[in-house]
């Protein structure tokens, strides 16, 4: 038994969806007999951890601040241990634009794209290279942060008239956005939990809009109009491949203890890596509890094994 602090809330715009993953994280650990201290992360964040000497700390943290190495740091600083992945890997998982760029590195296909950063707008007359992005990546095109979760801030730009509005609101999220081609496909997502062998992929979700326009985000992501499908009906080759794919991106970043890699795969059996989550959510709606779920493991041994790999590190 230990003394956990579970680190939830923060100022992301992601602060809700950490709250609810805080509050069943909390509940498991409880049941299984550690002494549980919920810390709603703000100003006071090092002074609670000093005062209150946790064995560890479990962070259920998502977005800016708790999922991108920032806590991270802090918890390094202060020598407490903690779940997940280290600085490193969750400061480039956070950022879209440097893990697709590691991925090409390795071979790991993604969908082609192009990034800039503010400045490029504001000072270097990026606007005018629109034309030439559009010709390359062909409509519709997708617009999004480099660094958001839970599908914010991302529009889809069906014709050149789109663009400039999907980038004023990737912008308001982010300094830095990318223009990324739009495959045609399903939603893929492929959680990775570490355990004595290594990391090991779970059996695949698929998440299916239930009704609406594909293009549109509420229907794709409001509670109730999306059905999620696990494990997902694949043939097994696409399959294997997927959790491959998933574990290559998990390894590249660096990742620790758990993760979770969104694909697509298209009309052809392909795959394209979108993205990895470094603290994935842990809600009751949440992709990696359901995945853990068809494997075989009910929550309380899944967040039992997350917080025993933060003493393994
Ligand atoms: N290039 C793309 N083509 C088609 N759909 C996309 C593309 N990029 C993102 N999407 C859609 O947007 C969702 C969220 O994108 P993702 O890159 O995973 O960002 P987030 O961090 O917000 O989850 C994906 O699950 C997918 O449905
Ligand atoms: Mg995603």
């Amino acid at each position: 038994m230990s003394r956990v602090a579970v680190l939830a809330g923060g100022s992301s715009f992601e602060r809700q969806v950490s709250l609810r993953s805080g509050a069943r994280v909390e509940d498991a650990l409880e049941r299984l007999g550690h002494e549980v201290v919920g810390i709603d992360v703000g100003r006071d964040l090092v002074g609670r951890l000093r005062e209150l000497e946790p064995d560890v700390a479990f962070v259920a943290m998502h977005g800016a601040g708790g999922e991108d190495g920032t806590v991270q740091e802090l918890l390094e600083i202060l020598g407490v241990p903690y779940t997940g992945s280290g600085v490193p890997a969750c400061a480039r998982a956070m950022d879209k634009v440097a893990t697709k760029h590691l991925l090409l590195e390795h071979g790991v296909p993604t969908p082609p794209f192009f990034a800039f950063n503010q400045t490029a707008f504001r000072e270097l007359g990026a606007a005018d290279a629109l034309p030439a992005i559009e010709e390359r990546l062909a409509f519709p095109i997708v617009v999004k942060p480099s660094s958001q979760g839970s599908a914010l801030g991302i529009k889809f730009a069906r014709t050149a008239a789109d663009v400039p509005a999907a980038l004023v609101a990737a912008f308001s999220y982010d300094h830095k956005v990318l223009l990324e081609r739009f495959v045609d496909g399903r939603d893929l997502a492929v959680s990775v939990l570490d355990g004595p062998d290594g990391p090991e992929a779970l059996p695949i979700v698929e998440a299916v809009p239930r009704e609406g326009d594909v293009y549109d985000f509420q229907a794709r992501y409001e509670i109730g109009r999306t059905e999620f499908i696990c494990p997902a009906e694949l043939p097994d080759a696409v399959a294997e491949r997927a959790r491959e794919l998933a574990l290559r991106t998990y390894e590249l970043l660096g990742c620790f203890g758990f993760g979770r890699v969104d694909l697509l795969v298209d009309g052809d059996g392909e795959l394209h890596v979108l993205e990895a989550n470094p603290i994935p959510g842990l809600t009751e709606t949440s992709l990696l509890p359901q995945a853990a779920e068809a494997a075989g493991i009910g929550f309380d041994d899944l967040v039992g094994r997350i917080l025993a790999s933060a003493f393994a590190r």
